[in-house]
């Protein structure tokens, strides 16, 4: 859809692009000024594989006050954002034949990786549930093969937050059956009001030797192209990591772990000025677009709590006629939304499901209400047989 919707705006049409996973900000003024002070000081050497000590340092300090839970800076591995965290989990703690839990609607990346690794995604689908993820869905998952279980909350794409009774039983789930959890929280500082994240070993300490936790500054930051994330584990894995990280990519750009050591040794307890505003301004855009959603009928929303995505349900629409063409899948109507209305959604296809698209709403705000007029002008054409 990317290549699709740069090609037309080569050629001069306004595409609106919804497809886009990050916001429409400048990078945080703390991570610019910490690259820009690593370049003065000709910060341009390789760094270890796995980080910068201090950095390493710092990020198993603010991860220990967060989630009340004492990491130190041998289990923490900076890579090159939170892609690299969870390939690394992937690489380094499966097997061939090992079978890991994936939730759907997933993220494309979290299957690939795990079959990357030769082992086996095994879906458990939360549509049913209001795309919540419930403890006995993870459970009839479960088999004698099953070695990990991978959670992302706030979720990508559904933008829903997981409960904490629900994270809690999980975890002790997982606790019980000895899984590694992957828990891939990279949009966790971007949450609606009133929602409250919670993160899985905060709930149960004792999980922490089970578990990966993977955090990028990519999203909260806005800084995607930087290529600068972590993952926090047991030192052995870890040190796994190192040895993987040391013979793939080295390490992350020291430019960018320059800045984020500069973001963190500027944050205080609280969320920082430029988290703040980001979160007003997510909140903002969110009531907007479901005021805008609401003039259509036939379509609903998975709950929109974190991330800034909107999962839109538009089962009901498929079939229908768009001037005289049946929309044959959610896929076609993607297609259609690009070439007729100019604007570029996700297909849940890429994310396992055949009913939704995924919108975000980080965009500027003139583009948000112009794009949802054209996606709710584009519906009310439909026609049904
Ligand atoms: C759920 C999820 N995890 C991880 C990532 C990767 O983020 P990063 O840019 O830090 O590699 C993304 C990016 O879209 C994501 O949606």
């Amino acid at each position: 859809m990317r290549s699709k919707a740069n090609a037309l705006k080569e050629k001069g049409v306004k595409v609106i692009n919804f497809a886009a996973g990050e916001l429409s900000f400048d990078a945080c003024p703390d991570m610019q000024a910490g690259a820009i002070d690593a370049v003065r000081h000709a910060r341009n050497r390789y760094t270890p594989p796995i980080g910068l000590p201090a950095l390493r340092e710092r990020i198993a300090h603010a991860v220990s006050q967060r989630c009340g839970v004492a990491y130190t800076a041998a289990e923490v591995a900076v890579t090159a954002g939170a892609k690299q965290a969870l390939y690394n989990a992937a690489l380094v703690l499966l097997n061939p034949g090992d079978e890991v839990v994936v939730v759907r609607p997933y993220w494309e990346t979290l299957p690939t990786q795990i079959r990357l690794a030769g082992a086996i995604p095994v879906f458990v689908d939360t549509q049913a549930q209001s795309y919540r993820l419930t403890c006995e869905a993870v459970e009839k998952a479960l088999t004698p093969r099953t070695t990990m279980i991978v959670i992302n909350t706030p979720n990508n794409p559904t933008g829903t937050l997981y409960e904490r009774e629900q994270l809690l039983g999980i975890a002790q789930l997982a606790f019980d059956r000895q899984l590694w959890v992957v828990f891939d929280e990279c949009y966790r500082q971007l949450v609606r009001q009133p929602h409250e994240h919670h993160n899985i070993v905060s709930l149960f300490p004792a999980l922490k030797n089970q578990t990966v936790l993977v955090d990028s500054f990519s999203k909260s930051q806005a800084v995607t192209g930087w290529r600068v994330g972590y993952a926090c584990a047991p030192a052995h894995v870890i040190a796994a990591m190192h040895n993987l990280q040391g013979h793939t990519t080295s390490n992350p750009s020291s430019l960018s772990q320059y800045a984020a050591l500069n973001a963190l040794n500027a944050l205080n307890a609280d969320a920082s000025p430029f988290n703040r505003d980001v979160n007003a301004f997510l909140d903002r855009q969110l009531i907007a677009a479901c005021t805008c959603l609401g003039f259509i009928d036939g379509i609903t929303c998975a709950p929109p709590e974190g991330a800034f995505y909107l999962y839109i349900d538009v089962s009901r629409k498929l079939g229908r006629r768009y001037l005289g063409t049946p929309i044959r899948d959610v896929d076609h109507l993607a297609e259609l939304l690009l070439s007729e209305a100019h604007i570029a959604v996700v297909p849940g296809s890429a994310c396992g499901d055949p009913t939704s698209i995924r919108i975000s709403y980080a965009v500027e705000r003139e583009e948000l209400i112009e794009g949802l007029t054209r996606f709710e002008q584009f519906m009310a054409e439909l026609v049904a047989d």
